[in-house]
């Protein structure tokens, strides 16, 4: 008989991940026409344009196996971050990267700390290996790193930071950080995953790669998913000292990352005023925002990212599915325990237009 006994008891505390609604999925089960999609933090600006020519170059390439060592997106990004080819590692997004990280170093006993309020793959790949989740709550919506600090006992393996923080799009800062790093023994790895780097316009954020030199304990993550605009192609890659990546690239699949990703990612990392142009529609898009929030006597964190969340001192619930219901999805945060909140992404003009015409009906009705 097939019951839970059949499977490897870590796998039954895991809890399955909720994604933002796919587009075509609301069109189909509400009949609509016209759907705004702003949940999932994505760049509404589109790839750019050079990174669409290659992928359609590179559709004709398919029946061959791409690069397994990534060589020319690796020669490219290895000069642009300033560090050497040893110490990238590429992944299916930065999710496959969490995952591999959790494979190679998460034991049973390992203690695994992770903020109270954060993404959720940290947990996810930390429950599938059966690690020991330490959540530490998060202070004034930003990591707490004093207390993730005092969180450290001799069993812990890993630490999670998510800077930009999703969903909250606070920053912990250098300062902040330099005082982390000073408290952490050098076998513990800190995990700085900066899936929205790109967007960051605070100074006080600090470079995490300037840490590589002095810290062999440091990974950082990044994504081309957010402001590169290839969430569906699924790259993203680590960066740390040479010794850990050969360790987690033991773990790697030979052909993780595919053909179409690795030239589009060239193609958009040569694609300069591609990105600058998403980071200013981001920037004029929030500022948007914030006014109109403003004007709806809403509060709002403001956001180092892009997305914004807002509180809406009421049940979000039923404010998530009417606007569902007018086309446009955003993010419930019940998941996140925030049952008053909800997550925005920062669209394009007119979507942004849209969303607070329709929020605006949806609150006075
Ligand atoms: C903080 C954070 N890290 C990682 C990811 C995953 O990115 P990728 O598409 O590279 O797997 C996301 C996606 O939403 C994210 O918000």
């Amino acid at each position: 008989m097939i019951d839970e006994s059949i499977v490897r008891q870590e796998i039954l505390k895991i809890e399955p991940y909720v994604p933002g609604k796919p587009i075509e999925e609301v069109k189909r089960e509400l009949g609509l026409e016209e759907v705004i999609k702003l949940a999932s933090n994505e760049n509404p600006l589109g790839p750019a344009p050079q990174a669409i020519k290659k992928m359609k170059e590179a559709a004709k390439q398919v029946n061959i196996y791409p690069d397994g060592n990534v060589h020319y997106l690796r020669q490219k990004l290895a000069a642009k971050v300033g560090v050497r080819e040893e110490e990238l590692i590429f992944g299916n997004g930065s999710d496959e990267l969490l995952a591999l990280l959790a494979q190679t170093f998460i034991t049973e006993q390992a203690e695994v700390i992770i903020a109270g309020t954060t993404f959720s793959e940290y947990r996810f790949a930390t429950n599938i290996m059966g690690g020991k989740i330490v959540s530490v709550p998060l202070k004034d919506y930003a990591h707490d790193l004093e207390a993730m600090a005092a969180a450290i006992t001799p069993n812990t393996k890993l630490i999670f930071i998510c800077n930009p923080n999703n969903p909250t799009g606070t920053i912990v800062t250098k300062e902040e950080v330099d005082n982390f790093l000073k408290q952490v023994p050098d076998d513990v790895l800190v995990i700085f995953d900066e899936a929205y780097y790109e967007y960051v316009d605070n100074p006080a954020y600090p470079e995490t790669v300037n840490y590589l030199a002095n810290h062999e304990n440091i990974i950082i993550l990044r994504t081309f998913s957010k402001a590169y605009a290839l969430a569906g192609l699924r790259i993203g890659y680590g960066i740390a000292n040479q010794k850990l990546i050969d360790y987690i690239d033991r773990v790697r699949q030979p052909f993780n990352v595919n053909l179409m990703a690795q030239k589009a990612a060239i193609a958009s990392l040569e694609a300069e005023e591609h990105l600058a142009k998403s980071v200013e529609l981001n920037q004029s898009g929030k500022e948007y925002l914030y006014q109109e929030f403003d004007k709806l006597g809403l509060e709002y964190l403001p956001t180092s990212s892009n997305f914004i969340l807002v509180d809406l001192a009421q049940d979000s619930a039923w404010v998530f599915q009417e606007l569902m219901e007018r086309g446009i999805i955003i993010r419930n945060m019940e998941s996140f325990g925030y049952q008053d909140k909800i997550r925005v992404t920062v669209g394009l003009p007119e979507e942004n237009q849209v969303f607070i015409t329709q929020l605006k009906e949806v609150l006075n009705n």
